[in-house]
């Protein structure tokens, strides 16, 4: 090791080399650095942040816009059977409580003609009992010439203490009310057997007004099963779907059915509905179909755009396809 070596070996040597290095920083350039280091990665954390906020902002909208719509919606169903030759295709119209659907009623009226049915049944709660009718004159002006239309009531109606000048007003657009009785509908060469019961709210003591004393739901329910024979495809219209037992030991191949606006609440593919009249809360029959041994219900979910909110159960129009079975 020669006298240099030694020399740039000394701390005192390494000391100035150091200290040479550092002479050369700029210390506020390093302040000015660092700062900005801290500012550009806290403004990259605030933009993740508002990315966030704003994605979660968006998917909130989607989900209300989504679960609040009260567009018009169709619904179909098919039914298979052998009791008929040729497709029937049937309208049902639940639970509208004078609501309109565009001027005129010219939205509903439009979806129908689009789905052209054969015959439509109005399931009753077709009127409200706190609202002028002039809604169902709307509709029933336009859709009672142009098609067969059959009418049950519902317990709005029944409430309103004037059912009777409700089912005349029905009438007098050419619909058939229905009240205990049966109408055979000639579709082509074919017939269809089409029963209809009252709401049971019609029997109760105090709103019973025009009904020969003694009468009851389960007298109108009796008469309709007399009057239909097997080999005929026999559909009855009954505002309640709740009444399941009284379904299951008729000999009705369809029930049509309202009443439980869809349980009002729903989550698709979670649970099918909140709470219905007369059902409780998460009730079974809110809406959909369902079989009742060798027949079937079709529970709509009505048209209804009250105060309470529809959710993710938007007003429908349910399309029943009734297709031979080969
Ligand atoms: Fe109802």
């Amino acid at each position: 090791m020669g006298n240099s070596d030694i020399l740039e070996s000394t701390p005192a040597f390494l000391e100035k080399q150091l200290g040479n290095i550092f002479w050369d920083i700029d210390p506020d350039a390093v302040k000015e650095s660092f700062v900005g280091e801290r500012l550009r990665e806290g403004m990259r954390t605030e933009q993740k942040k508002t990315m966030v906020i704003g994605i979660c902002v968006v998917l909130l909208l989607v989900f209300c816009i989504t679960a609040f719509w009260h567009g018009l919606t169709v619904k179909t169903y098919d039914i298979s059977t052998d009791k008929i030759t040729s497709c029937v295709r049937i309208a049902v119209l639940s639970d509208l409580h004078d609501c309109n659907f565009g001027k005129f009623q010219k939205d509903l009226i439009e979806k129908i003609r689009h789905q052209g049915p054969d015959m439509i049944l109005l399931t009753g709660d077709i009127a409200d009992d706190k609202k002028t009718h002039d809604a169902t004159e709307q509709l029933l002006s336009v859709i009672g010439s142009e098609y067969a239309c059959f009418y049950v009531s519902g317990n709005h109606e029944i409430w309103s203490g004037q059912s009777h000048k409700i089912k005349d007003l029905i009438r007098s657009f050419g619909v058939m009310v229905l009240e205990g009785g049966t109408e055979i509908v000639s579709i082509g060469d074919q017939n269809i057997v089409v029963a209809g019961v009252d709401d049971p709210e019609e029997f109760y003591p105090f709103y019973r007004t025009d009904r020969t004393k003694g009468e009851s739901f389960y007298d109108q329910l009796n008469a309709c099963n007399m009057e239909i024979d097997d080999s005929t495809f026999s559909v009855l219209l009954s505002h309640r779907p709740e009444l399941i037992n009284e379904y299951k030991s008729s000999g009705f191949d369809l029930v049509a059915s309202g009443h439980s606006h869809g349980g009002q609440i729903r989550i698709p593919y979670i649970f099918n509905g909140v709470y219905a009249p007369n059902q409780g809360f998460f009730p079974k029959y809110a809406g959909g179909y369902y079989q009742l041994d060798d027949k079937a219900l079709i529970v709509s979910r009505g048209l209804s755009k009250s105060v309470i909110p529809r959710v993710f159960n938007p007003p429908e129009l349910v399309i029943v396809n009734l297709i031979p079975k080969k």
